[in-house]
This record gives C-alpha cells, sequence and structure tokens, in this order.
C-alpha cells in the first residue's frame, strides 16, 4: 500500500539517493536549484510517498515571491522510484502537495517540468509569461498553477526565494548523525 506523509529528517538520505537516480548529480545546477538552495521547504510541504518502509517518491514546495505574488510557491523535485513509475505515485504526490498548498492558503504554484506530465494537474505556460528565473529555462516547461483565481494574472518580475534560511548540514544530515555530532559536542 502506498502511504503519503510528510517528510521526517530520517528520510533524508533515502530522499537524496532517490533524487540522485532520478536526475543525476547535475540536478544541483538546475535553476530552480536556485530557489531552493540553503532554505528550508515549506512547512507541510515536503511530502513522502512510502511502500512498506520504503521510500519511493518524494515531492516539496518552497516560498517564493513570483513577481509580487508574495504567498507562491515552486514546486519541485518530483521524482518516483523507477521500479514503481506509472502507477500514479507521482500524482498521488501532486494531488496531496497542492491540497496542502491551497488549504495552507497559498495563490499559485510554479515549476519548471514537462508540460506532458503536468498539463493533467492544470499547469499552464501561459500563466507564467510575465514572470522569469534566477537562471536560464526553456519558456515552455516553465509552467503556472492558480490555487486563487487570477493570482498570476499581474504577476509580473523576477521569481524570489523567501523560504527560511536552513544550514547546509541540516539539508543532508541524516538525524541520527546530527544526534551524535550534538552529543559529541555537548
Ligand atoms: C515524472 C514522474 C514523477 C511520474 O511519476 P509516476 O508515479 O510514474 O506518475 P504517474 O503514475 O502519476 O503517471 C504516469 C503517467 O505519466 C506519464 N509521464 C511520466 N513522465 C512524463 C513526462 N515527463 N512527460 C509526459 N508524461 C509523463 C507516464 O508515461 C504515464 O503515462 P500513462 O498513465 O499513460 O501510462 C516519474 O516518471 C519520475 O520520477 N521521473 C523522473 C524524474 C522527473 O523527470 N521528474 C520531473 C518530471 S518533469
Amino acid at each position: 500500500m502506498v502511504t503519503i506523509r510528510e517528510e521526517k529528517m530520517a528520510d533524508v538520505s533515502a530522499r537524496e539517493a532517490l533524487l540522485d537516480e532520478a536526475f543525476g548529480i547535475e540536478r544541483f545546477e538546475k535553476t530552480c536549484e536556485r530557489l531552493r538552495a540553503g532554505r528550508l521547504p515549506a512547512n507541510g510541504l515536503a511530502l513522502i510517498a512510502e511502500v512498506d518502509g520504503e521510500i519511493v517518491g518524494t515531492v516539496r514546495l518552497w516560498h517564493v515571491n513570483a513577481g509580487g505574488v508574495s504567498d507562491a510557491l515552486v514546486l519541485g523535485p518530483l521524482a518516483v522510484a523507477k521500479s514503481m513509475h506509472s502507477k500514479g505515485i507521482g500524482a498521488r504526490l501532486m494531488r496531496a502537495a497542492l491540497n496542502r498548498a491551497s488549504l495552507a492558503g497559498h495563490s499559485a504554484v510554479i515549476l519548471v517540468g514537462d508540460a506532458a506530465y503536468y498539463t493533467r494537474f492544470d499547469f499552464s505556460v501561459a500563466l507564467t509569461d510575465g514572470l522569469w528565473l534566477p537562471g536560464p529555462v526553456e519558456r515552455e516547461r516553465f509552467l503556472g498553477l492558480e490555487l486563487k483565481a487570477g493570482a498570476l494574472s499581474r504577476a509580473f518580475g523576477l521569481v524570489r526565494a523567501t523560504g527560511e534560511w536552513t544550514s547546509m548540514d541540516a539539508q543532508s544530515e541524516p538525524l541520527d548523525e546530527k544526534i551524535d555530532i550534538v552529543r559529541q559536542a555537548a
């Protein structure tokens, strides 16, 4: 059975391994990484798909100001383990993430990804017309979704990261290792 739940610190190394498998190390060079690096994801919007205790999917959303829309989010990366593709897990992660984002009061979500996949969740290239990212992007892959009607209609300008800062080690160290480090320092 597939469970969608919030990510915990103990999931970080499995999530990173999944992302390495899906995107390779080049993932850190993507333009969207500039909106994520050193930041915490939005509260309650880092989700994991789990099957029999194994992490098989991940999606996270991050606070951004999208050309003046201050309560927007950027979604990504989204990945599902290769062995579990086409079982609807990606769709479940997306729907859970978008529902939670909507319930939390966010007005819009942007992402860079394949329109052929994301249009099924109502993402559209037309909604990012007035926006640009802090780096190169293929315009046909730069997509937006309004969670509140008209939210992106006046969006114009640069998309800027606005999430809370974290230290890099908080993103990469599994919780057990962090506890050990704290114990050793005490
Ligand atoms: C994209 C991804 C998350 C989808 O996960 P998933 O659990 O297989 O997705 P779902 O089961 O909800 O949907 C599967 C359907 O989406 C299609 N699909 C998957 N990736 C697609 C893409 N990039 N473009 C168009 N369609 C895509 C599949 O062909 C499948 O179609 P079908 O239902 O007609 O068989 C997964 O393929 C993945 O991790 N890919 C590698 C990482 C990646 O590229 N992530 C970002 C996508 S831009």
